[in-house]
């Protein structure tokens, strides 16, 4: 595996990898690697002849109040992980040189950004498809690997893939869990052992919404009336937002009538994490 921190670098074996005549997969990652990072990894792994992966947490992405310097990091662990899941390449580019002095260009999917997490996190998702983009350029994939626990985040590279006539496929994988069923997430090293078992709730709450819809209600309404009643009786959670929205357009639903993205964001103490589920009626 070759760890790769210059972009002409990474350039130059793109360059060479297209004219052998291979195929890239990328899995784009800010690091501190799970279980749900690695999933993505054997995805690649499988369609791809070269799998390469970015480590490299986005300044822009996040906001000045965010966790951007608290950030969990660790290139070592992050290099023999990847290595064992099957990674050929890790791109690990430094922030100088993604954003140098003067750097002034942005890519910025209207309308899905503004949704769901983009309402408290304003500029949070200009600056994913930014960086995606500019990974994208640098590491020209076939296709690029994304992980449905950011249901927003895929709907929204999928657009600019699409707006913007990228020759890349996209593939959501499915989200993994712990054993318990607390979304796998680089945050939850923040939680106390209490607030992780508090922040259960958050897919407890999911999957009795589904359990819901199966037996047939289809009222949004009542759907996160139900979530948010479950997760107020934890003193650790706070709501951020109990969402039921076309899983494509992210816009509201007044009934579910076909398939919905159920989603949820809360605070966990100061960890804000995020789950979802999809349903169909
Ligand atoms: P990061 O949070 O490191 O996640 C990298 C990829 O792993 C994302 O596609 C994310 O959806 C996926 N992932 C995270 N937890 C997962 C889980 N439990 N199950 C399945 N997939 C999971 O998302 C980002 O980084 C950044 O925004 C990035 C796209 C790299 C741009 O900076």
């Amino acid at each position: 595996m070759k760890l790769v921190n210059s972009i002409s670098r990474m350039s130059t074996l793109v360059k060479m990898l297209k004219k052998e005549g291979k195929s890239i997969g990328f899995v784009p990652t800010m690091g501190y690697l799970h279980e749900g990072h690695m999933s993505l990894v054997r995805a690649a792994r499988k369609h791809a002849d070269v799998v390469v992966m970015s480590i490299f947490v986005n300044p822009l992405q996040f906001a000045p109040a965010e966790d951007y310097d608290k950030y969990p990091r660790d290139l070592n662990r992050d290099e023999e992980l990847a290595g064992t899941a099957g990674v050929d390449i890790i791109f690990c580019p430094a922030a100088k040189d993604m954003y140098p002095e003067g750097y002034t260009t942005y890519v910025d999917v209207e309308g899905l950004s503004s949704f769901l997490c983009g309402v408290s996190r304003p500029g949070h998702f200009k600056g994913v498809t930014t960086i995606v983009s500019k990974l994208f350029n640098i590491i020209r994939p076939d296709i690029a690997y994304f992980g449905q626990k950011d249901a927003q985040q895929v709907a929204i590279i999928k657009k600019m893939v699409k707006d913007l006539n990228m020759d890349i496929e996209i593939k959501s994988m499915p989200i993994v869990r712990e054993r318990d069923g607390l979304a796998m997430s680089s945050r939850n090293v923040y939680l106390s052992e209490g607030q992780r078992s508090e922040a259960l709730v958050l897919n407890q709450s999911l999957a009795k919404a589904a359990a819901l819809v199966k037996a047939g209600e289809r009222d949004p309404e009542k759907i996160i009336k139900t979530m948010a009643e479950m997760i107020a009786k934890k003193p650790s959670v706070k709501i951020g937002y109990i969402s039921v929205v076309d899983s494509e357009k992210l816009t509201d639903l007044r009934a579910i009538s076909k398939e919905a993205l159920i989603a949820v964001a809360a605070f966990v103490g100061k960890t804000r994490l995020i789950d979802n589920i999809i349903v169909k009626a």
